[in-house]
């Protein structure tokens, strides 16, 4: 998690070089920041806890530097203060990190034998260290780096300065993104594009084990073998308005509001594989993109006839599994960078499985190691709780689901493209509820548990429907199968628990109905989502949001819309900062 940043040029000021960069780099982590540059022969470090805006505000705008690194945190080793926030610096050298030093304690012993002390307790201060202690040994940074890479495990993005080559940048990067952008006179270093793109659409990704030298004019890359390299230069194809709120008080509604966008975009989306060879399919992923994932294992299993197993890809990494050459692995992720998802695709290999992976960012580590992408081209998803990237996700499980069903003459596949067509249209009327939303989140903000049930697909939705409230309003929730609840968890409703459940499967609307019953008749507050055709009248629910349904395989890129919305203005009357919620980052490279 954390992002990184550095600058060397002459046609800018770096400190706001960093501090844009770092703005927009904040989805990866944001309790703490730092920068370090040089000005006027001396290396300044300036760092704080809080988000960027803190750091703009102890930051000195009249220094001018044409060097400098910097970095936002989440925090993995120490608590969140000044002292364990990056940059860290050991005499000459001084160095911004993401990722996990795992075998930071045995290094950090062996380097307090040597003489060396610590101030903070993070495993980047003894990455940090041991680079010094390299560097003094060889007097040769390059050198320095390659031995380095053999001492230290686990994952790392570093930008690093050494204060006696002070034109010169160095980066280094295993398991952990890092790119370089190319400038006029300047060069960039970053975790990701939205960082650099106001100043350069050009740059190169780093493959695992490279490292870089960078000065103004020129950029020089080693491979893992230490041999230096040539480079692909690549083109980012998005354009800067991507990452701005263009109007919306958060990137969260406004992204929310892109989805249609998403569809059409999506519409004409490159072919989806032939996947009849295989004898079932694994979903590996976490999060919501897990939750899609169970919204693909209900429309694969009914439509392409195949079982489906759905695995959190941090338990699947340590479990014994029975997959071989005829389980089809489909990882699904909207950063491409999830460190369990992309293990757990490594693994999937090891066992000779083929890898299909479902991936928002171009280019990204996951996107890379599966033997086959589809790219869901949601563009920049900048708050941390994804919307238009799950419904991305969603759809192409759809198109999947369709391109291989093994049920011929069913009038809802023959229906799907002419669906696909309509649906930007439904979705944009489903955004036209927000003020039936509106006044149902403002009855829910005021609640300590909000629950949602449902079943089969439905309980799915419910699932992301949970996951995305809590999250960004801090009330506990929960998802359960509807038919599940009468076995424990009904004892926790009481007068006016907040009750939603969600019923657009008319083959089990009346059990979801009767589940609602027996919540209203134990005091619930019942929210009832239901589709034109299933809507039915009664004294069962206390709120009602229909919405249209167009085709068995869409409908849930539908009806997971006002439950978004709901999530969204629940933790707006709350107050919430909803495009950075507490403890969280966008990308989560650690285990
Ligand atoms: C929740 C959310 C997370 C991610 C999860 C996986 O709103 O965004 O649960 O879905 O961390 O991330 P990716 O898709 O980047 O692998």
């Amino acid at each position: 998690m954390c992002g990184i940043v550095g600058y060397i040029g002459k046609n800018k000021k770096a400190l706001n070089v960093l501090i844009n960069g770092l703005k927009h780099l904040e989805y990866r982590g944001y309790d703490s920041s730092g920068i370090a540059y040089i000005k006027d022969n001396s290396l300044i470090i300036k760092k704080t806890v809080g988000r960027i805006n803190d750091l703009e505000k102890i930051i000195d705008n009249d220094d001018y530097a044409y060097i400098g690194i910097g970095h936002t945190r989440w925090a993995t080793h120490g608590i969140v203060n000044k002292v364990n926030s990056h940059p860290h610096k050991c005499k000459h050298i001084t160095i911004v990190h993401n990722g996990i030093i795992e075998n930071y304690q045995e290094l950090k012993n062996k380097l307090i034998d040597k003489g060396y002390t610590f101030k903070s307790d993070t495993d980047t201060e003894v990455a940090a260290v041991l680079l010094e202690y390299l560097y003094e040994k060889n007097n040769d940074i390059l050198l320095s780096i390659k031995e380095f890479k053999q001492k230290v495990s686990g994952a790392y993005a570093i930008a690093l300065i050494c204060d006696k080559e002070k034109d010169t940048l160095y980066a280094i990067k295993k398991n952990s993104p890092l790119i370089i952008g190319l400038g006029k006179d300047e060069n960039f270093i970053a975790s990701d594009v939205p960082a650099i793109i106001e100043y350069t659409n050009k740059y190169i990704t780093l493959n695992d084990g490279d490292y870089a030298k960078i000065t103004k004019e020129e950029v020089f890359i080693f491979d893992n073998d230490n041999k230096q390299v040539n480079y692909n230069i690549k083109t980012f194809e998005g354009n800067a308005s991507e990452i701005n709120k263009n109007g919306f008080d958060h990137f969260m509604l406004k992204e929310i509001y892109e989805q249609p966008a998403v569809v059409r975009r999506m519409i004409s989306l490159n072919s989806v594989p032939d996947i009849s060879r295989y004898k079932q399919i694994l979903i590996v992923a976490c999060g919501s993109a897990m939750h899609a994932g169970l919204v693909g294992k209900y429309l694969l299993e009914t439509y392409v006839d195949k079982p489906v197993i759905v695995e959190i890809a941090s338990e699947f990494r340590y479990k014994k599994l029975f997959i071989d050459k005829n389980t089809l692995v489909i990882a699904i992720s909207q950063s491409g960078e999830t460190a369990d998802t992309l293990e757990a695709v490594k693994v999937a290999k090891k066992h000779k499985c083929r890898t299909l992976g479902i991936i928002n960012v171009p280019e990204s580590s996951i996107a890379r190691e599966v033997d086959y992408v589809i790219y869901t081209e949601a563009g920049s998803e900048i708050a941390v709780a994804t919307t238009k990237a799950y419904i991305a996700q969603v759809l192409v499980l759809a198109k999947l689901a369709y391109r291989n069903c093994a049920i011929k003459d069913l009038k809802e596949i023959n229906n799907f493209q002419i669906s696909l067509k309509k649906l930007p249209v439904i979705m944009e009327e489903i955004l036209s509820l927000d003020k039936k939303v509106k006044q149902i989140a403002k009855v829910l903000s005021k609640q300590r548990d909000i629950f949602y049930i449902g079943r089969g697909i439905d309980y799915a939705i419910s699932m992301e429907a949970s996951l995305k409230v809590k999250e960004i309003s801090y009330i506990h929730s929960d998802a359960y199968a509807a038919g599940e609840l009468k076995h424990g968890t009904i004892s926790l409703i009481e007068k006016n628990t907040p009750v939603i459940g969600i019923v657009t499967d008319q083959k089990i609307a009346s059990k979801t109905i009767s589940n609602l019953k027996e919540v209203k008749a134990r005091g619930a507050n019942v929210i009832y989502l239901t589709t034109k055709e299933l809507d039915s009248e009664g004294d069962f629910y206390d709120y009602k949001i229909i919405i249209k349904n167009i085709n068995p395989l869409l409908d849930p890129i539908l009806t997971i819309i006002p439950l978004q919305l709901i999530a969204y203005y629940v933790a707006l009357e709350r107050g919430c900062d909803i495009d950075k919620p507490k403890n969280l980052a966008k990308s989560v490279t650690v285990e």
